[in-house]
């Protein structure tokens, strides 16, 4: 069992973990055109991951989920499964959502990639997505609680006018895919633990742009929002600094600094 608070080569491990998970959504931004499968998409990820970077997919086979990535199109929330059957198409929003294992530790990050041209909507709604997530890692330093990420998060895409979903949170990682603590997308109070040094997290909030509700579909693993509007996820993993953050899974082509200091 790991702890909530890693030791040094833990953290060394989870580090080359985070930055592996990256470097796959660097490599697929290249194939995500028009008339490729998602099943295409998690066969490039699957032999990048294996091949050339000798490493695990962290999914497959992950409570019985049949293949390496999530890929998540339009009104699906998170899970969705590729298939030969889904075919992207111009004006799609997609999350692909990568978590790999290597040296038994995890690394876990997904982002939203937009197909052509698309609409003015799904383009806010990815932007106010982002934005909540990177508006959360700024506020991250020891001795807060871990309910101010998600009240950061809340206040931003409500003001926003988009919904947050409530069933999915972010997660402690490392030897294991989903540890404590539970990081809240909203304000509960009850998520009360106090941020320390050497925490390693998931923020990965999911928003809509209608309700907030969600269905699971009929294949057990696909999420969609009920009222069938669009859906974004950004999530990275980060570690509790000693003043501020460092995102593990931060990828070459992100404005935000990889290391977050909170200055006095
Ligand atoms: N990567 C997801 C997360 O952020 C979990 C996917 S589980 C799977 O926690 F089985 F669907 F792959
Ligand atoms: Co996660
Ligand atoms: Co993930």
């Amino acid at each position: 069992m790991s702890c909530i608070i890693k030791t040094e080569s833990e953290i060394k491990k989870m580090r080359i973990s985070g930055k592996l998970a990256a470097e796959v959504l660097e490599m697929v931004e290249k194939h995500l055109k028009p008339n490729i499968s998602t099943e295409d998409i998690n066969q490039i990820c699957h032999d990048y991951i294996f091949y050339e970077k000798k490493a695990l997919s962290a999914c497959l086979g992950y409570h019985g989920f049949p293949k390496s990535i999530c890929t998540s199109i339009n009104d699906v929330v998170c899970h969705g499964i590729p298939s030969k059957k889904q075919i992207l198409k111009e004006g799609d929003i997609i999350n692909i959502d990568i978590t790999i294992i290597k040296n038994n530790y995890h690394g876990d990050t997904s982002k939203m990639f937009l197909i052509g041209k698309t609409s003015i909507l799904s383009k806010r709604l990815c932007q106010v997505a982002q934005e909540s997530l990177y508006r959360s890692l700024k506020i991250i330093q020891p001795g807060i609680p871990l309910y101010k990420i998600g009240e950061v998060i809340q206040n931003y895409v409500e003001k926003n006018n988009f919904s947050i979903v409530k069933e999915y949170c972010g997660h402690g990682i490392g030897r294991n895919f989903h540890e404590e603590p539970h990081v809240l997308h909203y304000k509960n109070k009850e998520n009360n633990v106090i941020l320390e040094k050497g925490m390693i997290f998931t923020i990965e909030p999911m928003i809509n742009s209608g309700h907030s509700q969600v269905k699971c579909m009929k294949d057990g693993w696909t999420v969609k929002t009920k009222d069938r509007s669009l859906s974004a996820q950004y999530e990275h993993t980060i570690l509790v600094t000693e003043y501020g953050c460092d995102i593990l899974t931060w990828q070459k082509n992100e404005r935000i600094s990889p290391t977050l200091f909170n200055k006095k």
